[in-house]
């Protein structure tokens, strides 16, 4: 995780620099630094918790025209100010913020820095080191460097009585965009505003020398190397505002407005006659990848492709699949589930099967992001940006659009029926009467069968990321198989039930919950025949529509009860909104 932001010109570049961390701080929020070349010399200001904490302690007078800053997510060693980037070599004469982790660096303390002293507990400190112990100028340095060093990195490097800002990059993030004023280098595009002219991407193993008037790029033989700049086709920099008390309020109650425009975006524009479905339909099998919240919207993606396509479907959690045994086939189409399309576990193993000669496509809601330089065919979905860590109007995004996917897939006729709930659809409010009771319990399971099962997985990860409360999503029919030994007066159990066939199982499971003296909240849209401490009726939409309506109350409740106990839903603790190392 972590993000970097570089920038380096005529005008004042501290104040860039800040905004570019601000909104960069979905990457991580635990600390953050900037460094700056003063008369030639390096000076640092670091700050633990939020960015505006760092621009508290930056004086008001303090201007500079090259700057490198950063924002952490800790990885090694914990959240203090001497672990918060940039990191300095040990005589001071080199300076570095790194997005990724060195994973060889105690080997590389060991071998080569065993005479220095460290300050920090990080992997970044020892790169610092590790350049600065290399022969030649400092672009040859950086370059030796990242040769010996084993990882991912997306790095910014200064270096006393050196005018440049010096950029390397391998499996994660680096973009560059410049101006007549000077160069900016950030670990995501959204970061420039739109008054630089030209952008590139800095890709594996590539080197970028920016200065206030221009920007050069090398290999890793350190030889000059030329690269076009890229098109940003209708990007968008706009910031979004603020218009609930938190971003994901406001997100939840996008979610009907996202849901038009999808159902916009791939009919009215007829997003697929410009896909050859043909091709698709010859793969045999589809193999779904992502991780967290994605991963349940791709349980829910292959439900509908085995539904409705009658093709085999397999679901994978991106950080088991990559160590795992799994034959990858030709024949199988692979789908990588990611809202930023950054995640490091899901472009591992995109890289993985592509490297063996598989297609694969993606379901990102970022363009220009990493997954989508891989992807083979690429599926938007248009849940426009998501601030807020937890994901909501994204993951309601990733369903419908695979739902989509699927049913044109199999040809069934069905666009009437789902204009009509796009139009239909509206967020219910949440009755608050109950809520005070319900936020008593702090043991809660969260239960369905089928598609009702992969919303109590969401509902249950919500809870546990906002609320942090240790809870629960479990299959229905699993609860004898163990669960139902921890049920008592104190438990809390939440039914999602919307499936008809499968109504009389669900109250089965629910009087085994109540024998044990467990307390239900049934969250339904059927007319169910048992009596529960609390009901959430939740309207009804054919069949493969519920999961989308059905998780909705439940984001809300988790908000309300983050809320109730005083966090800060949009950020909560040890979490990032974009998860870039493994
Ligand atoms: C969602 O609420 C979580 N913050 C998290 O599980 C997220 O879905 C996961 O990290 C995957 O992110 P991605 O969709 O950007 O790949």
């Amino acid at each position: 995780m972590c993000g970097i932001c570089a920038g380096i010109g005529k005008n004042d570049q501290i104040a860039y620099v800040i905004l570019g961390l601000k909104k960069l701080e979905y990457r991580g929020y635990d600390s953050s630094g900037i460094a700056f070349l003063r008369n030639k010399k390096l000076e640092f200001i670091k700050s633990v918790g939020q960015i505006k904490n760092l621009e508290k302690k930056i004086p008001n007078e303090l201007k500079e025209n090259i700057v490198i800053g950063h924002t952490r997510w800790a990885t090694h060693g914990k959240v203090c100010e001497e672990n918060a980037h940039p990191h300095l070599s040990e005589n001071k004469k080199i300076a570095v913020v790194h997005n990724g982790i060195i994973e060889n660096y105690e080997s590389l303390k060991t071998e080569f820095l065993s005479d220095k002293k460290f300050y920090s507990q990080t992997d970044t400190e020892v790169f610092a080191n590790l350049i600065e112990l290399q022969k030649g100028k400092n672009l040859a340095k950086l370059i030796q460097a990242t040769k010996l060093v084993k990882g991912s990195f997306a790095v910014a490097m200064l270096a006393e009585n050196d005018e440049n800002i010096y950029l390397a990059k391998k499996a994660s993030p680096l973009y560059v965009a410049i101006n007549n004023d000077g160069a900016m280098a950030s670990s995501d595009i959204s970061v420039f505003a739109n008054k630089f002219d030209d952008f590139y991407i800095l890709e594996d193993d590539e080197f970028a020398v920016i200065n206030s008037k221009n920007v050069c790029f090398y290999d890793k033989n350190g030889k000059k190397i030329k690269k076009n700049s890229v098109f940003l086709n209708n990007f968008d920099f706009k910031e979004e505002n603020l218009t609930e008390k938190y971003f994901m309020l406001k997100e939840i109650k996008e979610q009907p407005m996202v849901l038009r425009k999808t159902y916009f975006k791939y009919f009215a524009e007829d997003f697929f006659s410009k896909w050859d479905l043909e091709i698709i339909k010859k793969f045999k099998q589809f193999h779904f990848v992502a991780c967290g919240t994605a991963y349940h919207s791709a349980l829910l993606g292959a439900q509908y492709v085995q539904t409705f396509c009658k093709k085999e479907c397999k679901v994978s959690i991106a950080s088991e699949f990559r160590y795992g045994n799994e034959i990858i086939s030709k024949n199988c189409l692979y789908i990588f589930v990611s809202q930023s399309g950054e995640t490091a576990d899901t472009i591992a193993c995109a890289s993985l099967v592509k490297n063996k000669g598989c297609k694969i496509m993606c379901v990102t809601n970022v363009p220009y992001c990493t997954l989508n330089k891989l992807a083979d065919f690429v599926l938007p979905t248009f849940a426009g940006k998501e601030i807020a860590v937890a994901s909501t109007k994204a993951y309601v995004a990733q369903v419908f659009t695979m739902l989509i996917f699927a049913l044109k897939l199999a040809d069934k006729n069905f666009q009437e029926q789902i204009k009509q709930f796009v139009l239909s659809y509206e967020i219910p409010s949440l009755d608050k009467k109950f809520l005070k009771e319900i936020f008593k319990f702090k043991k809660i399971f969260f239960i369905g069968r089928q598609k009702d099962y992969v919303t109590s997985l969401e509902a249950a990860l919500k809870l546990k990321e906002i609320a942090y409360i240790n809870c629960l999503g479990i299959a229905s029919g699993e609860l004898k198989h163990g669960t139902l030994a921890l049920i008592d007066e104190d438990t809390l159990v939440v039914a999602i039930s919307t499936e008809k066939s499968l109504k009389d199982k669900v109250e089965s499971n629910l009087q085994e919950v109540k024998a044990r003296g467990g307390k239900i909240l049934l969250v339904s849209n059927l007319q169910h025949d048992i009596e529960v401490e609390f009901l959430i009726n939740i309207a009804t939409f054919s069949d493969y529509l519920m999961p989308i309506v059905s998780i909705v109350p439940l984001q809300q409740l988790a908000f309300e009860y983050a809320i109730s106990q005083g966090y800060n839903p949009d950020k909560p603790r040890n979490l990032a909104k974009s998860v870039t190392v493994e």
